[in-house]
């Protein structure tokens, strides 16, 4: 602990007996102290305002003035300035109220030992040398703690700044990319369908020459014409289904609500008419209705039941189920067949475009049915996901909405 040095220290002694004054002020100087005199109370008390001591030295006993009253005074005046009560033995009950009202410190007159004044001092100008210091910590971390708050503030307005350069950044690429994708969109339609005349084209000089020359071709000439017709064919199809997807990517959604399930029977009831030899059982839960394109969701259900019907052809008392469940309080569509299912090791290709878990061989196709499909729920902000097994059937299924 450092203790105060005497030389920078004013102390006030108040006191009626000259005496006393004379040997406190003698003492306390050869210590080094400055000491100024307070005569009596009233006249104490005029001091203290002129001079602001840092410490009082109070007589309680005294004329005019009572030492209690100027100590209120004083307190009143400079709450945090010590005072040490000289009190005589007789009214040592008034010291203790003294203390109660605020001195610091109380010494006994006659003062015989004055090291015990000088102990009382020093303590006092210890105590409040702590309590200047502690004071000037607390203001000093009030304003580092602004200061603090202040770095916060600015650093929260810099992030608030960056977060919305970033914002106004993704929105100008958004709008770049669904510029670029539509272009993309654009031209891949445009190709497709642009393909399909010279295709068409091909194809009916194939079958002219079939059907006008044939005599005179060989049988190798006649089966590679066979396969040109083929290819054209299957290039047809791949056209189809690419403005088919195309398709699925352009124009706006328009929501309304959908009777799903009949859409469903219908065309269920439509492959059914096309293909009666088919002896397929069908179960689809009425009544389920969802709001989505009903345009976009018939040809993604033509997909879907599609593959169902196709998937199963080679089944014994083939099914596909239609249906729907809640999970976390969101709709799960499903769409559900016995048929040759798949490898889900393979899982991840299955919704990219032209990619196969079957051969031709087994079963045709271009593979670009789920692609399709994909972009219409995504489109509608919904999820798509399958499960199966080889040979137990294949299980699809899908939300129309991210709700959750
Ligand atoms: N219900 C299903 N059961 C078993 N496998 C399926 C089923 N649906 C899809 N698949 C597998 O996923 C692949 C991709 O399906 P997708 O519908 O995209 O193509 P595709 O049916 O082969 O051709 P298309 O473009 O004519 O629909 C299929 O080739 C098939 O291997
Ligand atoms: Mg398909």
């Amino acid at each position: 602990m450092t203790s105060v040095e005497p030389k920078s220290v004013k102390i006030l002694t108040i006191d009626d007996e000259p005496g006393i004054r004379e040997t406190f002020r003698d003492f306390l100087e050869d210590l080094d102290y400055e000491v100024i005199e307070g005569e009596n109370g009233r006249h104490g008390l005029e001091i203290f305002k002129k001079e602001l001591p840092d410490l009082v030295l109070l007589d309680l006993r005294m004329p005019e003035i009572d030492g209690l009253e100027v100590l209120a005074k004083l307190k009143e005046e400079s709450p945090n300035t010590p005072i040490i009560i000289v009190s005589g033995t007789g009214v040592i009950g008034d010291a203790i109220r003294a203390l109660n009202l605020g001195a610091w410190d109380y010494i006994l007159k006659p003062v015989v030992d004055l090291g015990v004044l000088r102990h009382s001092v020093e303590k006092v100008l210890d105590r409040a040398r702590l309590i200047q210091e502690n004071l000037a910590y607390q203001e000093n971390l009030e304003e580092q703690v602004s200061k603090r708050t202040a770095q916060l503030h600015q650093a929260n307005a810099e992030i608030n700044d960056l977060n919305k350069q970033l914002e106004a950044r993704v929105a100008q690429r958004t709008i770049e990319l669904t510029a670029a994708n539509k272009e993309l969109e654009s031209f891949a339609y445009t190709v497709s369908h642009d393909l399909r005349a010279p295709l068409r084209a091909i194809n009916n000089f194939t079958k002219i020459i079939i059907d006008e020359y044939t005599d005179k071709l060989d049988s190798e000439g006649q089966l590679y014409l066979q396969y040109l017709l083929e290819g054209s064919k299957e290039m047809n199809s791949l056209i189809d289904g690419l403005l088919t997807l195309s398709r699925s990517s352009r124009g706006e959604i328009n929501s309304e609500d959908v009777d799903i399930s009949k859409i469903v029977v219908d065309i269920l009831k439509a492959k059914t008419t096309l293909e009666p030899t088919r002896n397929i059982i069908y179960t689809v839960m009425p009544d389920i209705s969802g709001r989505c394109d009903s345009r976009l969701i018939k040809t993604m259900l033509e997909n879907l039941i599609g593959n169902a019907w196709k998937y199963t052809r080679e089944t014994a008392n083939s099914h596909i189920d239609f249906g729907v469940k809640q999970e976390n309080g969101q709709d799960i569509y499903f769409v559900k067949d016995n048929g040759a299912g798949f490898d889900m090791a393979y899982v991840d290709k299955l919704f990219k475009p032209f990619q196969r878990l079957h051969q031709v061989t087994e079963f045709e196709g271009t593979g670009i049915g789920l692609a399709t499909v994909q972009r219409i729920i995504h489109r509608h902000g919904g999820k798509i996901w399958a499960e199966s097994e080889v040979d137990k059937g294949a299980t699809f299924y899908f939300t129309l909405a991210t709700d959750s």
